[in-house]
């Protein structure tokens, strides 16, 4: 069956989004919604799988919205909320949940890195992660998956599923009218770029992180313009002029990573930077840089400033994206019911 076009992507409730953030995946998901119907979603049923304050957390979702919002996701022509407003994902991840196989759950690095040691302590929660993940994609249907690297193995977990719930299935779909048995889209990653892997401004061979204890190591969308032409002007670097094309640039992390910043926020090539800064110094290209930081970054701080003023509006804005993202889930989750052998009113 040929499923319609369909993006779904979901990002965790954190207060202190950055650069990273910003460059590998805001900027992707903004994009995709010239060319596709993209549902977006702040998935807080994901983030209590580890412990959150519930203030934080409330405040983390509004902020996070604010934030993509200001960057210029559109609420009218894209769908964003927060997951615990649709119900559809905790019932279909249950139905997941019976679908999933532990064996395939176990060998799921992201559990074992969050898990840590203490594994008997962890949450059931964080072990059943990846089928919310799934639900998450599969209540839409929804065929293409921006994520970062991190998440790879988690969306072939979510295709896996929906292969083994097509042919656990496969008589029920026929009978419910489904040609060929494809209840369920394999869906399919869209992995941003390797230009905009944006790695820590103290090491150039880690990735930029909310969790690294230094707030030198990162520009947060949070951030004043002073604030960023510091941590720019800051960051480390090597003692060499830049050089002139990209070859130049292996084994100078440091280096490719400030380049790499430039590029992707003037919208142009490692390359094309090094055809103008190529034989400078750090000394020069890093005010360029924090000019280029400030004016890309500072706007979209005030913006989101402005939004986070009325809370209620941003809570408006997410119950109405929670209502059509409801209205697309429901005909699909009857369909499951119907399929998996429930009782059930149809809505
Ligand atoms: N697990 C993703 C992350 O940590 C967030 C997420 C939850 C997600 N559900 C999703 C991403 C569905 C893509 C599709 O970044």
């Amino acid at each position: 069956m040929k499923f319609q076009e369909r993006v779904f992507s979901g990002m965790q409730p954190t207060g202190s989004l950055h650069l990273g953030n910003y460059l590998g995946a805001m900027l992707k998901w903004i994009d995709l919604q010239k060319t596709h119907e993209c549902i977006y979603c702040v998935v807080d049923l994901h983030a209590i799988t580890v412990w959150q304050d519930p203030a934080e957390l409330r405040q983390a979702i509004r902020q996070v919205t604010a934030a993509y919002i200001a960057a210029g996701l559109d609420p009218e022509k894209s769908i964003l909320f927060n997951q615990s407003q649709v119900s559809a994902h905790a019932e279909l991840a249950w139905v997941f949940n019976c679908v999933a196989r532990l064996g395939w759950l176990n060998r799921m690095t992201q559990f074992k890195e969050k898990a840590g040691k203490d594994r008997e302590n962890a949450s059931v929660g964080l072990y059943a992660y990846p089928n919310l993940m799934a639900a998450d994609i599969l209540a839409y249907r929804a065929t293409h998956v921006p994520v970062g690297d991190d998440q790879k193995q988690h969306l072939e977990l979510s295709r896996d599923i929906a292969q083994k719930f097509n042919n656990d299935f496969c008589a029920q779909i026929e009978a419910a009218g489904y040609d060929g048995g494809d209840f369920f889209p394999l869906p399919e990653p869209v992995i941003t770029g390797p230009a905009t892997r944006v790695m820590s401004l103290r090491d150039g061979t880690r990735k930029m992180s909310k969790s690294e204890p230094s707030e030198m190591s990162r520009i947060n969308l949070t951030d004043d313009n002073d604030t960023i032409a510091k941590k720019v002007k800051k960051a480390k670097t090597d003692p060499e002029p830049l050089p002139a094309d990209t070859k130049g640039l292996s084994g100078r992390p440091e280096a490719e990573n400030l380049v790499g910043i430039f590029a992707a926020l003037s919208g142009s090539q490692k390359a094309d930077v090094l055809a103008e800064f190529g034989g400078r110094q750090f000394s020069e290209f890093k005010p360029a840089l924090a000019d280029l930081c400030v004016a890309r970054l500072g706007p979209i701080a005030d913006e989101a400033r402005r939004l986070m003023d009325d809370p209620a509006e941003i809570d408006r804005i997410l119950v109405d994206g929670a209502d059509r993202a409801r209205a697309i889930a429901a005909p699909i989750l009857a369909d499951v019911k119907d399929i998996v052998g429930f009782v059930h009113a149809r809505p």
